[in-house]
């Protein structure tokens, strides 16, 4: 019964340490999107979110990859500028958005089926954790002789 109560009281204390951590967390992406052209506009931050984070993991990259941000003196942080479009790379991945919806609602949605729906493909069928996909045969050949 003592333990039980320890218990509560812990609990209660670090959600309380959650709370205020995240109150404090740097805001650089909680505000609302500016310069969304394929994604829609009123997107859940949270949702923005797990795209991005999808992304990143499907490219084996950090956000940095596709965003730039500057350095403010006194902060350890970068101040990300996740709307601005100045790196080749997130130009490149919104035509990959693109390419990868069409090759869906064009392709894979209309294969003849039998039975089981097919699997719809993401960035990740391609990248599989790389920048660069293995384009060719040649490139596993390579890989094996590694
Ligand atoms: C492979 C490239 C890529 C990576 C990696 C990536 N992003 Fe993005 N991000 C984009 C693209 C492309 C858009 C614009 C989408 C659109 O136009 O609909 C975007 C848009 C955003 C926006 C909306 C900005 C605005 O105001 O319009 C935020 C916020 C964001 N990214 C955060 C992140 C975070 C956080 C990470 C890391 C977890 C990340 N991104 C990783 C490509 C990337
Ligand atoms: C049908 C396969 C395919 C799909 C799906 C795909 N990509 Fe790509 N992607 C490629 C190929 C091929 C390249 C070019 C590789 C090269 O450098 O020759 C590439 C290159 C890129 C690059 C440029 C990398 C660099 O080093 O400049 C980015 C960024 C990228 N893809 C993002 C994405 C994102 C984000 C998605 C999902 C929304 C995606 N890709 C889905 C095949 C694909």
């Amino acid at each position: 019964m003592l333990f039980n109560k320890k218990m509560l009281v812990v609990s209660i204390f670090c959600t309380g340490i959650l709370v205020i951590a995240q109150s404090f967390a740097p805001k650089d992406h909680d505000e609302k999107p500016v310069n969304l052209k394929v994604l829609p506009k009123d997107i859940s931050n949270e949702e923005l979110h797990n795209i991005m984070r999808s992304y990143s993991l499907a490219l084996g990259v950090r956000c940095g990859f596709c965003h730039t941000g500057k350095q403010i003196e006194g902060q350890q942080r970068m101040k990300m500028d996740f709307a601005a479009d100045d790196k080749h790379e997130k130009i490149v991945a919104r035509e990959m958005m693109k390419m990868t919806a069409a090759i869906n609602a064009n392709y894979i949605d209309k294969m003849p089926r039998e039975g089981r729906a097919l699997e719809q493909i993401t960035c990740v069928t391609c990248h599989n954790g790389r920048t660069t996909p293995i384009v060719s045969a040649d490139s596993l050949v390579k890989k094996e002789v590694h």
